[in-house]
């Protein structure tokens, strides 16, 4: 298959139990449904001239072929890898396969939280990390990649 002609989106990828995002305890992640947090990816980086293509899977192995697909297709990563930012060899790895830049991303503070979200299997191979506000984490994040999509030094 050919790659697609112009601009490359940023691709939002999230793992694990997000589907249920709104439901699931929402005293910590908040009521925001993932399809909010779709709306509010894809309005931000409209307004940013950028187009997101935006998935969730509960399968590790999943988020490893979207990885390895956004090397030739996405200019920049939002990934929220849900439990697996906490023991993914696999996603470092295809992180680390990775030229265009990633970002780590979480609704909560994993480092307010339970001693085993302490550790983050990815953030050595992201670009950055944002987490802790909810649904604007997702936000922010789109922001970053979108300026570093358009210069790789901001
Ligand atoms: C999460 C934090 C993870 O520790 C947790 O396993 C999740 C969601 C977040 O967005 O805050 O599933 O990635």
């Amino acid at each position: 298959m050919t790659s697609q002609p112009g601009p490359k989106p940023i691709y939002v990828l999230n793992g694990p139990n997000l589907n249920l995002l709104g439901s699931r305890e929402p005293e910590v992640y908040g009521r925001d449904t993932l399809k909010d947090v779709e709306t509010a990816c894809v309005d931000r980086a409209k307004a940013l001239g950028k187009t997101i293509i935006f998935r969730q899977t509960n399968a590790e192995g999943q988020l490893v072929d979207w990885l390895h697909e956004a090397r030739d297709k996405a200019c920049a990563v939002v990934l929220n890898a849900g439990a697996y930012t906490h023991t993914s060899i696999a996603l470092h790895d295809a992180i680390k396969s990775l030229e265009i830049p990633v970002i780590e991303t979480h609704l909560s503070n994993p480092a307010s939280r339970e001693p085993f979200r302490h550790v983050s299997t990815i953030s050595a191979v992201a670009k950055g990390v944002i987490s802790g506000f909810g649904l604007t984490s997702y936000v922010l994040a789109v922001e970053a990649a979108a300026r570093l999509a358009a210069d790789p030094a901001s």
